[in-house]
């Protein structure tokens, strides 16, 4: 059974793992390792930010992800998100999760749309991202420590 809760700081020492697992950093703009320090002060200035929910996703009680979202807008009702799986990929894991999220935001947060920024070189989240309903928006460039990166911008209606 999939479960959804808010992440707590018993969970920060494993979320700052996955986050440092080499898959989950190359999918990401922010390719550094990440310190303990850094991880910490994030934690605590998502905690005084009513607009950051950072979610723990569990499966048969074990932790398979972790999803943050932002909302953007209250007007639009929208928010973006950064989704990963804690250790295993492939299985149909993400897809689970990606659904059970997506319950989430529509019905507990009450939200409308959610917004990805995906790596244009990161096949299987363009694809997983496509499967469970986004579509792209646009292609762009950003600017990360002066190298261009390709990003896709995807979007989803949730109704
Ligand atoms: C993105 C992520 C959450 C997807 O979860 P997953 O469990 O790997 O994906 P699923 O097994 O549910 O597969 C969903 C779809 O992704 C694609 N996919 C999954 N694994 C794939 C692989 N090895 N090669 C190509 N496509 C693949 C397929 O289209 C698949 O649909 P299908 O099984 O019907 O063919 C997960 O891979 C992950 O955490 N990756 C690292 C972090 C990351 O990239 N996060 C997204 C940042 S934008």
């Amino acid at each position: 059974m999939i479960e959804i809760r808010k992440m707590h700081k018993d969970d920060l020492k494993n979320v700052l793992k996955w986050r440092n697992s080499n898959i989950v950093r190359q999918s990401m703009l922010n390719k550094e390792i990440i310190k303990w320090e850094e991880h910490l002060k994030w934690f605590e200035k998502c905690q005084n930010d009513d607009r950051i929910t950072n979610l723990i996703v569990d499966k048969d009680k074990k932790t398979i992800g972790v999803v943050n979202i932002m909302a953007n807008d209250i007007e639009s009702k929208s928010c973006s998100w950064s989704i990963y799986l804690a250790e295993e990929q492939g299985k149909g894991l993400g897809t689970a999760m990606g659904f059970a999220v997506i319950d989430y935001i529509k019905n507990i947060l009450k939200l409308k749309k959610i917004y990805v920024q995906v790596l244009k070189e990161n096949l299987i989240s363009v694809a997983f991202h496509r499967k469970i309903g986004f579509s792209l928006i646009n292609e762009t460039s950003i600017n990360v420590k002066e190298r261009s990166v390709d990003i896709f911008n995807m979007e989803m209606n949730i109704d």
